[in-house]
């Protein structure tokens, strides 16, 4: 591609930067002759610093793992424009620059919504919330209406005040070793630096009818895997990413992506 001074610059921060994004992104621009590029960098120190660089020079910016609630704290500090979801969730994935201020969004949400549209739920379908960060919290709030939801997390007390402030349940970690319910999902970043790890016993993972994953890997994890070998409906972490980013290009771009680039990249992703 040409990159001039009119190309409109999306960059994503996070510390671990994955690939998916860049490639999703860029493919978007090139699919609708957009003079728009997606660069991932990688930051593991100061924010604040990051985001002041980007307002004065990037169109967009997906924010990842760990930074999204110091990008929500950012742009509250500095009076710029919250959505609801955001809000919510006190987390930004997602910043929209207008020029003159910056816009924060949270597309978690309806990624998770989107995601699990094919699972029928519920008021009394117990689902097993496996983490207490940025995206269990995006989830949590997309399901917390739907179904008998229940948060678990490594560090108990963090579980405890989610679910206190969704006004749901929650069970302390140990629980994953006999619960049992309709719909199990892993949003810890357990799988994401080894697919081979699984945030929950193996033997466990028969118990729910649905598995849903939020890592993103190029390999199956052993949940997904383990999920498919027990013949459960298993829906990987790059659905949810396919349907996020394509909210995130929408809000970049102002234009919405074509249904057949969105189909092609949601087969790829439960291939
Ligand atoms: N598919 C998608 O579209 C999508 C979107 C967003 C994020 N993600 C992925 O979701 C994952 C989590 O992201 P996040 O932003 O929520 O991160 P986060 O806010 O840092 O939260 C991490 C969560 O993982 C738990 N955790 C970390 N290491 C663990 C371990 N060894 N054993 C058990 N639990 C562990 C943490 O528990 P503690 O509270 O005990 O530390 C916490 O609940 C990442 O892999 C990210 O890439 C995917």
């Amino acid at each position: 591609m040409n990159v001039t001074k009119e190309t409109a610059i999306c960059v994503s921060l996070a510390a671990q930067p994955g690939e998916s994004g860049r490639r999703f992104h860029n493919e978007g621009y090139e699919a609708l002759g957009l003079n728009f590029v997606y660069i991932p960098l990688k930051v593991t120190g100061n924010l604040e610093a990051m985001l002041d660089v980007v307002k004065d020079n990037f169109k967009g910016c997906s924010i990842s793992m760990p930074h999204k609630r110091a990008a929500f704290d950012y742009l509250n500090a500095h009076n710029h424009h919250i959505d609801r979801y955001a809000v919510r969730t006190e987390s930004v994935n997602t910043i929209y620059n207008d020029g003159t201020s910056l816009m924060g969004h949270n597309t978690d949400t309806n990624g998770a919504r989107e995601a699990l549209k094919t699972v029928e739920l519920k008021d009394d379908d117990k689902v097993i919330l496996i983490g207490a960060g940025g995206v269990a919290r995006a989830i949590a709030y997309s399901l917390k209406d739907k179904a008998d939801l229940y948060i678990v997390n490594r560090t108990n007390e963090t579980a405890m005040n989610l679910a206190k402030k969704l006004k749901v349940k929650w069970l302390p970690y140990v629980a994953l070793q006999h619960e049992e319910g309709k719909l199990l999902i892993n949003a810890t970043s357990v799988g994401m630096k080894d697919p081979n790890e699984c945030p929950i016993p193996l033997n466990s993972i028969d118990k729910y009818d649905v598995v849903m994953d939020v890592v993103i890997s190029s390999s199956p994890t052993l949940l997904m895997q383990e999920a498919r070998r027990l013949n459960k409906k298993a829906i990987p972490g790059k659905v949810m990413h396919v349907y996020q980013a394509a909210e995130q290009f929408k809000i970049y771009t102002g234009k919405k992506l074509p249904d057949n680039f969105v189909w092609k990249k949601l087969e790829e992703a439960r291939a």
